[in-house]
């Protein structure tokens, strides 16, 4: 069928954000200590799993039909990358559909390529670029453009992509090959970012590429890889997970159910667990081992969390968890864990001050290099609200009263995860807490507010 790049909308829409703008008109918001949450919600489809739905479908032949994606800000970005590589997106109903090119198949964008705030989206895109003869410029918000890309970049160089001018950070541009080297890649740091990217430059490239990771990082690109009938071999050693990929596969598009977000969910968690008398079920979230650390963690803390009615959807497993009001005591999490739970630190950390106790999360040098340095900026916002935090190295130590006097403005750093987290701690405290900026919120979770309201929190712009 002829294809039409006028008729896709998706193909030519700018980033309304643009490069480098950083808010033009942030959005405070206050909230406010609450009465009790109640009910049962479902949160938006996980993100991770969205952005690989996408690529995925780009990369294989024929239509991939999304149900459940994630709209938020990150994954439209994706979606925009991913028509202005040739491969039409289009709505249908409540099913995202994706005409794919099959692998090495994409095209020359018009223009330059713009992931906004997100990180996954970059990162993984540019390990499919890689395996392209063709020449792409990415560029990114304020946030996006201060993360580092060399992770990614170094072993993408070893395969054969060259970076203009040497750049490891946004804006750079890449020029990708139809002939990359396979290689063997052992991860510097637990990253399913930069594993993603090697075994999705990997497909492109003739022969096995092999990733070994120390510790175990979500594995949604291996599992959504065999779900679209390419080969993926897992094999557990004494360094390491040894994960590889046989080069140039014919993937077929396929139908994806995306579960629910367990990081969103996250928030929603941690509010039922400090307004006293709350009882909530959130249905349908992806409970995924190399997800769950935040309720594993939340369990021994001594949080009233179940998992019930547990099922498999497309390859994934989810549950409907219930979370009620519960006494919480300080524990110490320990490093390894830190690759299941990397996003939920901030919501961990505010809830940890509802606790008695010290709370010592350890291993946490990633956070530095996240949307924005959420280990400082999680320290920061606790302090401005009475609430006693201290860093030591990569340890985060929340000494936790179950009281928290609020009151604080907290500097959110076009960070939605700090924006969300800080709000959540406001819903026990004295006094309301303030967030500088909720506007980044849309990249991750549209309806945290809306939701949140449903069950009962109150906001108010200050
Ligand atoms: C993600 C991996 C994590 C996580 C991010 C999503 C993914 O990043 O923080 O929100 O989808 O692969 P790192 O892999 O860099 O730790």
């Amino acid at each position: 069928m002829a294809d039409d790049p006028a008729r896709h909308a998706l193909r030519v829409a700018p980033n309304p954000r643009g490069p480098f703008v950083s808010h033009a008109s942030p959005k405070p918001l206050m909230s406010k200590r609450a009465e009790r949450l109640s009910g049962r919600v479902t949160v938006p489809g996980d993100k991770s799993i969205s952005h690989r739905s996408l690529m995925l479908g780009a990369i294989s032949t024929g239509e991939t039909r999304i149900t459940g994606l994630l709209e938020g800000e990150d994954v439209i970005n994706t979606a925009r990358a991913v028509a202005a590589l040739g491969c039409p997106v289009r709505k249908e109903g409540d099913t995202w559909i994706v005409l794919g090119r099959g692998v090495g198949g994409l095209s020359q964008p018009a223009g330059d390529l713009d992931f906004g705030n997100s990180g996954t989206g970059v990162r993984l895109m540019m390990g499919i670029i890689a395996g392209h003869d063709m020449r792409v410029r990415l560029v990114g918000d304020a946030s996006l453009s201060r993360r580092p890309m060399g992770r990614i970049l170094d072993p993408l160089t070893r395969m054969g992509v060259e970076v203009e001018g040497g750049a490891r950070q946004l804006p750079l541009v890449l020029r990708g090959t139809s002939s990359l080297v396979p290689i063997e890649y052992r991860l510097p740091v637990a990253s399913a970012q930069i594993k993603s990217a090697v075994l999705l430059a990997g497909l492109h490239a003739l022969g096995r590429t092999t990733v070994i990771e120390p510790e175990a990082t979500r594995d949604h690109t291996e599992r959504m890889l065999r779900y679209f009938g390419g080969t993926v071999d897992v094999e557990e050693t004494k360094d390491g997970r040894r994960i590889t990929v046989t080069g140039v596969p014919e993937l077929a598009g396929r139908t994806v159910a995306v579960p629910t977000d367990p990081s969103s969910a996250a928030f929603l968690a941690g509010a039922a667990l400090i307004v006293p008398g709350s009882d909530i079920t959130i249905a349908g979230v992806l409970v995924n081992e190399t997800r769950i650390g935040f309720y594993t963690t939340l369990q021994e803390m001594g949080a009233d969390v179940t998992f019930a009615n547990p099922r498999d959807q497309g390859g994934e497993p989810v549950a409907d968890i219930r979370v009620k009001a519960s006494r919480l005591n300080g524990v110490r999490v320990p490093a390894a864990r830190a690759p299941s739970m990397i996003d939920e630190y901030p919501v961990l950390a505010c809830i940890a001050a509802y606790a008695q106790g010290d709370t010592r999360m350890e291993g946490l040098a990633e956070l530095k290099v996240k949307e924005s340095d959420r280990l400082a900026a999680t320290a920061t916002g606790l302090a401005v609200n009475g609430v006693k935090a201290a860093v030591d190295g990569d340890t985060l130590i929340v000494t936790g009263t179950g009281k928290v006097a609020g009151g604080g403005i907290v500097a959110t750093h076009l960070d939605h995860r700090i924006a969300m987290a800080f709000l959540t701690l406001g819903l026990g405290a004295a006094n309301p807490v303030t967030v500088d900026d909720t506007a980044m919120i849309a990249t991750s979770f549209p309806q945290f507010r809306p939701l949140m309201e449903g069950l009962g929190a109150h906001f108010a712009e200050p």
